[in-house]
């Protein structure tokens, strides 16, 4: 069996490289076919990997490959996890929302707008050279973007991850004082706009009420992904748990004093410490046994992304928070929604468990994040500028037609060279 990543060279890629290690006996005899347009990148990855799968006795070997043809074809699963534009585009989707008083945000807001205009033309191009029986396993965000995109206009077999729930889980485990092993809660919603109405720990139903009357807000600091003390604080009053993206929504202008405050985007700070890294992967990969860092993507993500691809492929019916299409997991969004619900995974894809409605609170907001989101990727797959613009207008950070111009006017110019859809004479 074939496996193609594209996007190989990314600082991700140890954490996949651990993840089909960690599921080696089921993927015995499979190809890595690894894809990337960075070949300086590619090269320390695909050696990463060679070395980690031979010390580890795994039958598992890896190509590389530049061109996209040559990486997907034959390919049972395309795993994409490449980011359009790299790093330096994602500051630009950063910083150009800000300068008009809007969270400058890679997935959610106009940033991820901008992203999804980058993104989805070449899913759409990989979708067209994936095989009819292929499946897309797609970590490009905003990956329910992306997804609605490929599932609406093409033939091609398409599931949308996201790592968040998983991440989002251990936080609220902590923050309510449980364990994490044995915990399940009912994510349900869009991605990186999920509510959990219900948790479970080891399949006894907790009552979370009174959990979260009871949880004393935490004082402290926030890290790029995690900030308790504000989740909390919503949860208190919401009574459900908030995914962390919720405070982009509840917290908008007091995000984007701090974002202004903080002076850098979050792309420069990566970009800051990516050639430490690679260096000291490129050095790991030297060594008989290698053991690069978790220093991106951290525990689950890869794991979680090889272990999709191994319920697909044997059929498991595992339970998994996937972004799929919502058929009648929540009567709040349209049944052709690409919703991010809790689903049984097998051979025929995902199937979503029945969640009910999304609590009231939220439904609104989330309803409007979903009329975004459909504009949105039409604009990407069409390049139609009115699309767009009305698509920023329905966006809850944004609603004012000038500041919408000015953001869509300015992203389409700085981002021109990844836009064939827009610049099409
Ligand atoms: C989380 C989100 C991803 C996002 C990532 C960014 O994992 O779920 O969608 O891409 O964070 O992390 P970074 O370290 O690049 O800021
Ligand atoms: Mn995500």
């Amino acid at each position: 069996m074939r496996i193609a990543v594209i996007g190989a060279g990314s600082g991700y890629m140890p954490g996949v490289i651990r993840g089909v290690l960690h599921r080696a006996g089921d993927l015995a005899g499979t190809e890595l076919a690894c894809h990337d347009v960075d070949a300086g990148h590619l090269e320390i990855m695909t050696r990463l990997a060679r070395r980690m799968f031979s010390a580890a006795g795994a039958a598992v070997t890896v190509s590389a490959h530049t061109d996209l043809k040559a990486a997907v074809d034959g390919a049972s699963y395309v795993f994409t996890t490449f980011r359009p534009g790299g790093l330096a585009a994602r500051h630009l989707d950063e910083s150009i929302p800000l300068k008009y008083g809007v969270v400058g945000q890679e997935t959610a807001g106009p940033g991820g707008f901008l992203m999804a205009l980058r993104s989805v033309p070449v899913l759409l191009e990989i979708a067209s050279l994936t095989g009819p029986d292929a499946w897309i396993v797609n970590y490009t965000n905003p990956t329910n973007i992306v997804t609605d995109a490929v599932a609406r206009t093409t033939g091609a077999r398409i599931i949308g991850l996201c790592d968040q729930a998983i991440g989002d889980t251990e936080m609220w485990a902590e923050l309510l004082g449980l364990p994490f092993e044995g915990l399940e809660a009912d994510w349900a919603g869009l991605n990186h706009a999920t509510w959990a109405q219900r948790l479970r720990l080891d399949g006894h139903e907790l009552d979370l009420p009174r959990l979260l009357d009871d949880l004393e807000v935490p004082g402290g600091g926030a890290t790029p992904w995690r900030d308790p003390s504000r989740m909390a604080e919503l949860a208190k009053t919401l009574g459900f748990l908030p995914n962390s993206y919720a405070k982009y929504y509840f917290f908008h202008d007091e995000v984007v004093e701090e974002l202004r405050r903080k002076g850098t985007t979050r792309a420069q700070d990566v970009l800051a410490m990516l050639p430490a890294y690679y260096a000291r992967v490129a050095a790991e990969a030297e060594k008989a046994d290698p053991d690069p860092s978790r220093e991106r993507g951290g525990g689950e993500h890869g794991e979680f992304a090889v272990d999709v691809i191994c319920a697909l492929h044997r059929d498991e019916g595992r339970r998994m928070i996937v972004n799929t299409r919502n058929g009648g997991a929540t009567p709040s969004l349209d049944p052709d929604a690409i919703v991010e619900v809790p689903s049984l995974v097998g051979r025929s894809g995902p199937v979503p468990l029945t969640m009910g409605p999304l609590p009231a609170p939220v439904r609104g907001l989330t309803q409007a994040i979903h009329v975004y989101e459909r504009l949105a990727s039409d604009a990407a797959v069409t390049g139609d500028r009115r699309t767009a613009l009305q698509a920023l207008m329905a966006h809850p950070f944004v609603r004012s037609k000038h500041t919408a111009e000015k953001i869509l006017d300015e992203g389409l110019a700085a981002h021109r060279d990844h836009l064939p859809q827009f610049t099409r004479p």
